[in-house]
């Protein structure tokens, strides 16, 4: 499809994402045995939907996960005007012929914070977008600042008011010189997918070295862009005319990966974990190294055998979360929880955000032995046998990791907020069960906004 097809009918409606509250039933203690396929990274498939929006021919993306903050940005982009065409295969075709609504509203930015990748394109392709900030007027922990400035660099005018930012490029946004005080993942990639249609040359410095931006610049290049890592922590954009539609395989999962080899550690039994890139989970695979837990690598599979509850435990190490290629913060919450099965005293030291430790305060219902000593670092005392509790699930990964106490516990545990956990596991249910985990989700009656 060209950009100069016919306009399609104005068709946003405020749809909230209403997740259906529910609980998780485990039945905790019995080791893993099989194998488990990863699918496709959250993190790269997100970003390369935004990219969707840079063409009006179609993108094809193969593997995409089939998770609940797809769902989200595929919404999104359907209120603007995208036609998005999903397969049971994880097949997603994007064709953003007629993007006639430059709008993203809180409703979208308030369910998940990567709708915000949306400013760089469409401000690049269209030359202005209105978005609202993530956190709508709330100066969070997590800010955006970093996006806007990188626009700004590139040309862009940018107000804000009332939680929206209103953005607008008079002509093409122009090639620079965008110099980040620090790394930030999508500051990277948003600041990419604007270059990449600028005028002229950018360079990002210092630009995320995590693969799925890797994989985002692959994408591109097969969309006719121009980009290439000419340094380890720098990116160069030649900008070009316009953009042609390309199918892209999305890079497996390395976070999903880390949690499964993380159950097979905490819960015991040995499984496979296949289809996962070893060259992205050398700061993971470190830890396991370091305390001691039997893994191997043969190609794209690893294989991890774990100490049954009760049965042995593993080394007390400190870890230090660090942006790539050291431990990725997403995975502090999985080698948290294998400490809980070391001999000793560990310490955890997270580096990126300052609210990332809250998760320790539900593994206390399990038995573990846990001080949060400041926001950036907590002191677990091992080892522990988890004894079957009840749980709350605040967030995704904290919430993936009380499961696998859960499901390392022997009893019945409930664990309430399983819905979290689906905007970034598939299936994650069926996965657990082919590896002969006990597990069921019933409903809780109430609903909620994500
Ligand atoms: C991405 C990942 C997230 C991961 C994180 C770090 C996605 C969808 N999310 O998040 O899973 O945990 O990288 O690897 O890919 N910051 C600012 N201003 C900004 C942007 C960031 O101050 O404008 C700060 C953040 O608060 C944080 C640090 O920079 O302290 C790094 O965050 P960043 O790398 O940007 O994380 P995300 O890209 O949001």
């Amino acid at each position: 499809m060209s950009d100069q097809s016919a306009p399609k009918p104005f068709s946003w409606e405020y749809r909230p994402t209403v997740l259906a509250k529910e609980a998780f039933h485990i039945a905790g203690g019995r080791p893993l045995s099989g194998s488990v396929r990863v699918s496709g990274a959250k993190n790269a498939a997100l970003k390369m939907m935004a990219a969707s929006v840079l063409t009006g021919e179609t993108l094809r993306l193969e593997n995409v996960p089939e998770i609940l903050d797809i769902e989200v940005l595929r919404d999104t982009l359907r209120d603007l005007g995208v036609a998005v065409e999903r397969e049971s295969d994880g097949t997603m075709d994007l064709t953003a012929g007629d993007v006639e609504w430059l709008f993203v509203p809180l409703e979208a930015a308030a369910k998940m914070r990567a709708s915000f990748m949306l400013l760089g394109p469409l401000l690049a392709r269209f030359g202005r977008v209105i978005i609202s900030n993530p956190g709508g007027d709330r100066i969070g922990r997590r800010p955006v600042n970093l996006h806007v400035d990188a626009m700004r660099a590139l040309g862009a005018e940018i107000d804000y008011r009332d939680g929206y930012y209103f953005a607008k490029s008079s002509g093409r946004l122009r090639g620079a010189e965008i110099t980040f005080p620090h790394v930030t993942v999508m500051g990277t990639e948003n600041a990419m997918l604007a270059a990449v249609l600028a005028k002229g040359t950018t360079r990002i410095q210092p630009a995320a070295r995590e693969p799925e931006v890797d994989d985002l610049i692959t994408l591109l290049n097969a969309m006719g862009a121009q980009v290439q890592r000419t340094a380890p922590d720098v990116i160069e954009i030649q900008g070009v005319d316009a953009l042609h539609g390309a199918t892209h395989h999305v890079m497996p999962d390395r976070i999903e990966a880390g949690t499964f080899a993380t159950a097979a550690a905490v819960i015991g039994g040995s499984i496979e974990i296949t289809e996962i890139e070893p060259a992205h989970l050398g700061g993971f695979l470190q830890v396991l190294e370091r305390m001691g837990v039997e893994h191997s690598v043969t190609g794209n599979t690893l294989r991890v055998s774990g100490l049954p509850q009760g049965e042995g435990s593993y080394k007390a190490v400190d870890i230090t979360t660090a942006p790539y290629p050291g431990l990725a913060t997403d995975l502090q919450p999985s080698a948290g929880l294998i400490l809980t099965r070391a001999s000793g005293v560990s310490n955890i030291h997270e580096t990126i955000f300052e609210d990332r430790l809250e998760w320790l305060v539900g593994l206390r219902n399990f038995g573990a032995q846990v001080e949060i000593l400041d926001p950036r670092h907590a002191r677990i005392s091992g080892p522990t046998t988890f004894t079957a509790a009840e749980a709350d699930i605040p967030d995704l990964r904290a919430g993936a990791t009380l499961m696998l106490a859960a499901l390392a516990a022997p009893g019945e545990s409930r664990i309430h907020g399983a819905h979290h956990v689906r905007r970034g596991y598939a299936t994650i249910e069926e996965k657990f069960r082919g590896l002969g985990a006990e597990l069921t989700h019933v409903s809780e009656e109430e609903k909620s906004p994500a």
